[in-house]
C-alpha cells in the first residue's frame, strides 16, 4: 500500500485530505502536534475513511522527534505538509513565531525526507502568496512575494526552500497547491472546521451566528470596489480540495522538479453573496452589521484553475450551495465543534 504522512493532517483540510485518501486506497500516517486541532478528530476520520489511522502528536519542529517519526514509518512514501499555523492577525502581532513555526517545520520535515529518501511532497501553500493581485484571476504566473503579512511570507519563504531543494535534488517531486478560500465539510456532517477562540474566517463565523453562539456578523468593509462594497473571494468546498491533493500525489508520482498550482473554482462571491447563500442553505437568518475594513485584506481575488485541470485533471465541482450546506449540517449536529 502506498503510505502518505499528513504533517498537520488534525486540522481542517489534513482531515478532509485524510478521509479522500483512505478512500482512494492510500495508507495514511498524521502527525500533528494539536495546536490548533483535537485527538477526537482521528476517530471520525477512521469512520469515514473505512481503514485505521496512524496518528504521531509530534512537532513537526522537534528534530528528534521527527527523525523517530520517519525511522519508525520506513513506508513513508509521499508527504502532504499542512502543518502550519495560519491565523493572518496572530501573524502581525506575533512574526517570529510565525517564522520558526512555519519554515522551522518546512526545513526539518525537509532535512528527514532527505535523509531517508523520500522525494515526493505536496505543500499546502496559499493565494496569500500573490499579495494583492494587479489583475484577476490570478494565474501562476501572476507576481508573488509581494504579501502583506508574516502568515503570507511564511508560505512564500516556504515556496523558495522547496524550490532551491529541487534545485539541488533532480530526484524531488514538489507540488505547492495554492489553496483559495477552502470553506464546507464532508457531506456526513462528521467533521469539518473547528477553530478555537473566535472564528478568523468567514465561515466558521456565519454558521456560529446561525446556532447562536455568537450573536452577529461583522462584515468588514462595505466601501470595496466591488458590485455590492463587500470583499469577493474564490470560495472552495473542502472537499473539493482534498480530491485535489489526492491528483497532486499522483502528479509526483510521475513527475520531477517544482510545480505551483492554484485550487480554486475561477469564480468569485461576495460576503453578502455568502451571508445569503448561508441563509438559504440553513433557513436561518444572520444579523450583520458593517464594520470597518480589515488592515491588510484587499477587495477581490479569485483563481484562473486551468492549469489544475490541464496538469492534474482536476477541477471544483461543488458550489457555493453545496458549501454552505455541508457547514450547516456539520455545524448544527457539532454546535461546539468535536467536544459534542
Ligand atoms: N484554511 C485556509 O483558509 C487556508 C488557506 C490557504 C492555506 N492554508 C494552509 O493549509 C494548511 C492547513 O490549513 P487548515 O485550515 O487545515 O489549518 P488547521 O489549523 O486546521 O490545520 C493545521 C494543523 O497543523 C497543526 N500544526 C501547526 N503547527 C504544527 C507543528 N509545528 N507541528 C505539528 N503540527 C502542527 C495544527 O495543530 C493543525 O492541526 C495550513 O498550512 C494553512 O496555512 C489554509
Amino acid at each position: 500500500m502506498n503510505t502518505v504522512l499528513l504533517t498537520g493532517g488534525a486540522g481542517y483540510i489534513g482531515s478532509h485530505t485524510a478521509v479522500c485518501l483512505m478512500r482512494c486506497g492510500y495508507g495514511v500516517i498524521i502527525a500533528d502536534n494539536l495546536i490548533n486541532s483535537v485527538r477526537e478528530v482521528i476517530p471520525r476520520i477512521e469512520e469515514l475513511g473505512g481503514r485505521a489511522v496512524r496518528f504521531h502528536e509530534v512537532d513537526m519542529c522537534d528534530e528528534r522527534a521527527v527523525e523517530e517519526l520517519f525511522s519508525a514509518s520506513p513506508d513513508i512514501g509521499s508527504v502532504i505538509h499542512f502543518a502550519g499555523l495560519k491565523c493572518v492577525p496572530e501573524s502581525v502581532r506575533e512574526p517570529l513565531r510565525y517564522y520558526q513555526n512555519n519554515l522551522g517545520a518546512t526545513v526539518t520535515l525537509m532535512q528527514a525526507m532527505q535523509r531517508h529518501g523520500v522525494k515526493r511532497l505536496v505543500f499546502s501553500s496559499s493565494a496569500t502568496v500573490y499579495g494583492d493581485p494587479e489583475t484577476v484571476p490570478i494565474s501562476e504566473t501572476a507576481p508573488v512575494g509581494g504579501c502583506t503579512n508574516a502568515y503570507g511570507r511564511s508560505k512564500y519563504i516556504s515556496e523558495c526552500i522547496m524550490q532551491d531543494a529541487c534545485k539541488a535534488d533532480a530526484e524531488l517531486s514538489v507540488v505547492l497547491l495554492r489553496y483559495f478560500n477552502p470553506i464546507g465539510a464532508d457531506e456526513s456532517g462528521r467533521i469539518g472546521e473547528n477553530p478555537f477562540g473566535v472564528p478568523n474566517n468567514l465561515l466558521p463565523y456565519v454558521a456560529q451566528v446561525a446556532v447562536g453562539r455568537r450573536e452577529k456578523l461583522f462584515v468588514n468593509g462595505n466601501d470595496y470596489p466591488t458590485p455590492d462594497g463587500t470583499g469577493v473571494r474564490d470560495y472552495i468546498h473542502v472537499t473539493d480540495l482534498a480530491r485535489g491533493h489526492e491528483r497532486a500525489l499522483r502528479y509526483t508520482e510521475a513527475h520531477k522538479g517544482c510545480e505551483a498550482i492554484n485550487l480554486g473554482t475561477g469564480k468569485g462571491a461576495s460576503v453578502l453573496d455568502v451571508v445569503r447563500e448561508f441563509s438559504n442553505a440553513s433557513g436561518v437568518d444572520i444579523p450583520f452589521e458593517f464594520a470597518p475594513r480589515r488592515p491588510g485584506d484587499i477587495a477581490v481575488c479569485y483563481a484562473d484553475p486551468r492549469k489544475a485541470w490541464e496538469l492534474l485533471g482536476w477541477k471544483a465541482e461543488k458550489d457555493l450551495h453545496d458549501m454552505c450546506l455541508d457547514t450547516w449540517r456539520w455545524q448544527s449536529a457539532n454546535p461546539n465543534g468535536y467536544t459534542d
